[in-house]
Parts: C-alpha cells; sequence; structure tokens
C-alpha cells in the first residue's frame, strides 16, 4: 500500500502549520521519527523493504523523488510540498532519488528500528511478494 495523503494546513497571517498526531492525521502509533538532510550530490538511499513496518514521508522542505514498487509496479512519487504525505505500508521496496541540497524529509513509523525487519535484496523482495 502507498497513499499520497493530504495534512490539514493551519495557516493564518503569520503562516503555516501542519500537526502530526497518531490515530488521527496519522493512521498509526507513531515510535519513532528520523529525517533525512544535507544529502550530498547525486546520492539516493534506501533501496529496502520492510517486512512489518508503516511509514508516512513529509518532505518539510525541498524535494526529492521517491520510487516505490510493490512488486508487480513501479511508481516514482515526487514529494516537494510539506502538506501533503507519502503513506508507505510493509512490503514495498523504495529508493529515494534526486534530493534536492535543501531537502529535509521527515519519516515517521509505527516501529522502533529493528534491522531484522529490513528486506534488503531485492531478490528476497521478489521471492516474498510472489510467495505473498
Ligand atoms: P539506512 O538504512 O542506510 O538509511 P536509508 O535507508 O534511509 O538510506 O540507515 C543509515 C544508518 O542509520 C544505518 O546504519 C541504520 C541506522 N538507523 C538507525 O539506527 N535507526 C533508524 O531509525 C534508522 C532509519 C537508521
Amino acid at each position: 500500500m502507498m497513499k499520497k495523503i493530504k495534512l490539514k494546513m493551519l495557516g493564518d497571517e503569520r503562516g503555516s502549520m501542519v500537526v502530526l498526531e497518531s490515530n488521527t492525521s496519522v493512521p498509526f502509533e507513531i515510535k519513532r521519527v528520523y529525517y533525512i538532510f544535507d544529502t550530498k550530490n547525486n546520492v539516493s538511499r534506501g533501496f529496502h523493504a520492510h517486512k512489518e513496518l508503516r511509514q508516512l514521508a513529509v518532505c518539510v522542505s525541498g524535494s526529492c523523488r521517491l520510487l516505490l514498487d510493490d512488486g508487480k509496479s513501479k511508481k516514482n512519487i515526487i514529494l516537494n510540498n510539506p502538506s501533503e504525505g507519502l503513506l508507505i505500508g510493509n512490503l514495498i521496496w523504495r529508493e529515494m532519488h534526486d534530493f534536492s541540497s535543501d531537502c529535509v524529509l521527515m519519516v515517521l513509523a509505527n516501529e522502533y528500528y529493528d534491522e531484522l525487519d529490513y528486506i534488503r535484496d531485492y531478490e528476497k523482495f521478489k521471492e516474498i511478494i510472489n510467495n505473498k
């Protein structure tokens, strides 16, 4: 499952604000937040899927491109809007490309970091999808 969601903007004459809350604007319990920034030129990241983890990615500044692959089809999604979130379910191969120098990509996750939840081999990912 992958889906872009609109995040509610709480703006007034002073500027903009977005609030993210467990189980309301974010459809899971948030256990972990990390952000990727200061990405060097031509660097791509990711190249993995998760067995169980669910995430919401928000590009709070700048832009980047996510390549999402459910094992059947691939989608390129540009994130360049802090009032937009990208939900990424489990068993989605993801790659992150084309980071602008000012890109801050924030990721909310429903579980703590667990290396055992990672699938880092694309062939293994395809195998798991095909055996589902
Ligand atoms: P990595 O998995 O390479 O990041 P990405 O897939 O976004 O390119 O993570 C970089 C390092 O940080 C790696 O050694 C694992 C570690 N890490 C944590 O300790 N906790 C975390 O929540 C994350 C996302 C990574």
